[in-house]
């Protein structure tokens, strides 16, 4: 069986405790998993940051703050274990070693944060590597990777397809404190780099988007690969 690694921007998934979208991606993530071995990271959305604004606010370090961060990845992830139910690994696994072994199962594969310096982008980038994933999927608010932040310069274009180092010089320019939101870490374009697995950057809003996708193929975002080659649909 082939495995998919998706990252679920906690903005998708939790924007806000009161605004959860959990609901929609129960039978998609069901559907998807029964024809691919899947792996999820949860990332911290509109909660973590609040909790890392109200922890600057006693002058704590960037590094406690990524640990607060990264608590709110699991509470996350916790949550989606629960939504899921029997068809998830019962357990938010802490590290990649773990997330392999649980894999084992045939059951959906949940993660959130593991150290601090990064964000779940990276987590799952790693992961595609160690499970050997034939696709990484990075599920955000935004439809695709864009020359510059879509929602604050409206020249900005969307890139249909790119190599990771045309990726790396993109994200090259962001700032790395706990909390940022950007496109994709640097941690995780690196990673990406250096496996060669294809990356695809797609909006998350909807999830049978993502259905429709692993179905037909048509690629709605901005496919990262080393050669511009479309592994979908998979056969
Ligand atoms: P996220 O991965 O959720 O970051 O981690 P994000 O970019 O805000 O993504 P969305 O909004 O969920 O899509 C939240 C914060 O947790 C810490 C970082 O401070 C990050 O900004 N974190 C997360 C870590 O330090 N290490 C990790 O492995 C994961």
């Amino acid at each position: 069986m082939l495995s998919i690694v998706l990252s679920l921007g906690g903005s998708i998934l939790l924007p806000e405790i009161h605004q959860p979208n959990i609901k929609p991606y129960i039978s998609v993530l069901t559907k998807i998993s029964a024809k691919y071995r899947l792996f999820v990271v949860v990332g911290g959305g509109g909660t973590a940051r609040q909790y890392i604004s109200l922890a600057r606010t006693f002058d704590a370090d960037e590094a406690f703050s990524d640990e607060l961060g990264i608590l709110v990845t699991r509470l996350n992830a916790t949550l989606l274990i629960g939504a899921l139910g029997e068809r998830a690994y019962p357990k938010v696994v802490e590290s990649h070693t773990e997330a392999l072994c649980a894999g084992e199962s045939g059951k959906i594969v949940i993660m959130g944060g593991i150290t601090p310096g990064q964000t779940t982008d990276a987590v799952a980038a790693v992961l595609a590597e160690r499970v050997r994933a034939s696709l990484f999927i990075n599920l955000t608010a935004v439809d695709g990777i864009y020359s510059a932040d879509p929602r604050k310069d409206p020249k900005a274009n969307r890139y249909e397809k790119m190599t990771a180092s045309d990726l790396l010089e993109v994200v090259v320019g962001q700032h790395a404190v706990a909390g940022v939101n950007t496109v994709m870490d640097i941690v995780a374009v690196k990673m990406v780099e250096r496996c060669g697995i294809p990356l695809l950057v797609m909006d998350g809003r909807d999830p049978n988007l993502l259905l429709e996708t692993l179905e037909t193929g048509k690629i709605s975002g901005t496919l990262v690969s080393p050669k511009g080659e479309n592994p979908l649909p998979f056969r």
